[in-house]
């Protein structure tokens, strides 16, 4: 029995296209899952990146606003069925030290971190307890969820957010059999950590200090607990926070 059979499964994943959800997608799609990707990149640029599958399909959407997540779950329900798994995975990093933080770029990161991800889990939760569904809620946040880190105080600040969305989502709708629960990566080798890594030689000394496995985090690793998360082996897990992170997360701020 393959114990990651995903076959019985219709995954929506928000910021399917980026660096890491590209990397999710080909992994879901390798065990049998049925996916429909979400995110704001044009068509062409999401087909450039996305498997060219039948069970891959992409539905542009910005995922904070309401009436358009609303129009994706019904183009998505009737295009592959209404997903079972809902991957909150959509988001932002700034760097500014905190006291010159641009108001502007916190309240964006705001919108796309923590707006996004409610009106995307609300949108599927309402669905689910309508249709009666015991559907599963994941969130993406990071290991920067629970320590400081220098200039991405309101990132961090998102991702404790999500951290107490996911646990508010699992607490209240555990009787309806909706289930949620969150993924904390580390800093990993593609997407806006690697961005960092390649442009500012502050973040790099301090980021190579801060791996206790010593190397940047493969995307696959990050993948392999999406998989896990939506197959049915952690199918008692709810309210959880799955931390693939090399060990980041033991270290105090440098
Ligand atoms: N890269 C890392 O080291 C790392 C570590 C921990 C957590 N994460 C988290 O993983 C997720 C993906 O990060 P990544 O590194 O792949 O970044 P990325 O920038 O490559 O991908 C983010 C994707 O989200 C999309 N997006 C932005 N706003 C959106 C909106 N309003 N609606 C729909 N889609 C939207 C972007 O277009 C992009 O494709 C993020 O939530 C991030 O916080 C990343």
């Amino acid at each position: 029995m393959n114990t990651l059979d995903l076959s019985n499964k219709i995954i929506l994943i928000t910021g399917g296209a980026g660096a890491i959800g590209q990397v999710v997608v080909r992994t879901l799609l390798a065990h049998g899952a049925t996916i429909a990707v979400n995110d704001v990149v044009s068509a062409e640029d999401a087909k450039a990146v996305l498997p060219n599958a039948d069970r891959v399909r992409y539905f542009r959407a910005d995922a904070a606003r309401a009436e358009e997540v609303a129009a994706m779950f019904d183009a998505v329900e009737s295009a592959l069925g209404m997903p079972n798994v809902v991957c909150c995975h959509a988001g932002m990093v700034g760097a500014h030290p905190v006291t010159d933080y641009p108001l502007a770029e916190y309240d964006k990161l705001m919108e796309v971190n923590v707006r996004a991800a409610f009106v995307v889990a609300q949108e599927a939760a309402r669905r689910w307890i309508a249709q009666r569904i015991a559907g599963h809620l994941i969130f993406t946040t990071s290991w920067v969820q629970d320590v400081p880190w220098p200039e991405i105080t309101p990132y961090t600040m998102s991702k404790s957010a999500m951290k107490a969305m996911m646990r508010g989502f699992a607490r209240e709708l555990a009787g309806k059999g909706i289930r949620a629960n969150a993924i904390a990566p580390g800093i990993v080798g593609v997407g806006m950590a690697k961005r960092q890594w390649d442009t500012d030689p502050s973040y790099r000394a301090r980021a190579s200090k801060a791996i206790p496995l010593g190397y940047m985090q493969p995307p696959e690793s990050v993948a392999d607990a999406f998989a896990f998360l939506c197959s049915d082996m952690a199918s008692y897990m709810t309210g959880a926070t799955l931390l693939v992170d090399g060990g980041c997360s033991l270290y105090p701020m440098d």
